[in-house]
């Protein structure tokens, strides 16, 4: 076997993804960026963040949230005692918008499929989406940020059970104390979702006939 083959099937399948993604050219985003901005932290951490798309810094940098709304995330997470190498943070799209503009339909088409693969590797308890985008998609639903914060959901997302928490996009959160007063509560909240124990779905009704009831039960019933 080549070394090349061999260094790749001993990979981490989150690094091979990694890599995968670095070459995207689905959209037209690929044109215009600097580099892919795949997600960092954990690949076994027990939450994940999802943020909306790099900025102008992240795009520099190949790291998501390393901008001003990365600094108040870090403050977030100190705040409940975690730091950002036990969580993973990723976005919904990995290519910085020009001009920072919110991102388009065809791009969260043609790029959703990365963030499913990352959810369905890397298999948090916790899933928090950051803003409307991320919680849109995850949510499957149109309801906005505004409405659903706060309210955590049980859902299956990359073939696992998670608790998906919609959040306030710190970014949102950065000039308006009244929105970070909830962030932070929503924030606070997080270390409860962790330890809750996600209950596997009830197994499928199955048509095999039911065993005939004892004398007992039948007298017991009727
Ligand atoms: N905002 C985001 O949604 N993601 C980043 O990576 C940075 C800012």
């Amino acid at each position: 076997m080549e070394a090349a083959a061999a260094a790749t099937e001993l990979a981490h399948p989150l690094s091979v993804l990694h890599a995968e993604v670095a070459a995207c050219t689905r959209c037209a985003l690929a044109k215009s960026r600097t580099q892919v901005v795949f997600g960092a932290g954990s690949p076994d951490a027990d939450l994940m963040f999802v943020g909306e798309a790099p900025g102008f810094h992240e795009d520099k940098q190949g790291v998501p949230f390393v901008g001003a709304a990365g600094q108040l995330l870090g403050k977030l997470l100190a705040g409940i005692g975690l730091r950002r190498e036990d969580v993973y943070i990723a976005n919904v799209l990995k290519c910085r918008p020009p001009g920072n503009r919110d991102p388009l339909p065809e791009e969260i088409e043609a790029c959703e499929s990365h963030l499913f693969r990352q959810i369905e590797l890397i298999r948090p308890k916790v899933v928090a989406t950051l803003g409307n985008f991320a919680t849109k998609l995850l949510s499957g639903k149109p309801l906005g940020i505004t409405r659903v914060h706060g309210m955590e959901q049980e859902v299956v997302l990359g073939g696992s059970r998670v608790v998906l928490y919609p959040l306030f996009h710190p970014a949102a959160a950065l000039y308006t104390p009244r929105m970070l007063d909830v962030l932070q509560g929503d924030f606070a909240r997080l270390p409860e979702l962790l330890g809750r124990e996600v209950v596997p779905p009830a197994p499928a009704l199955t048509l095999a006939p039911a065993p005939e009831p004892t004398p007992q039960v039948q007298l017991g019933l009727f």
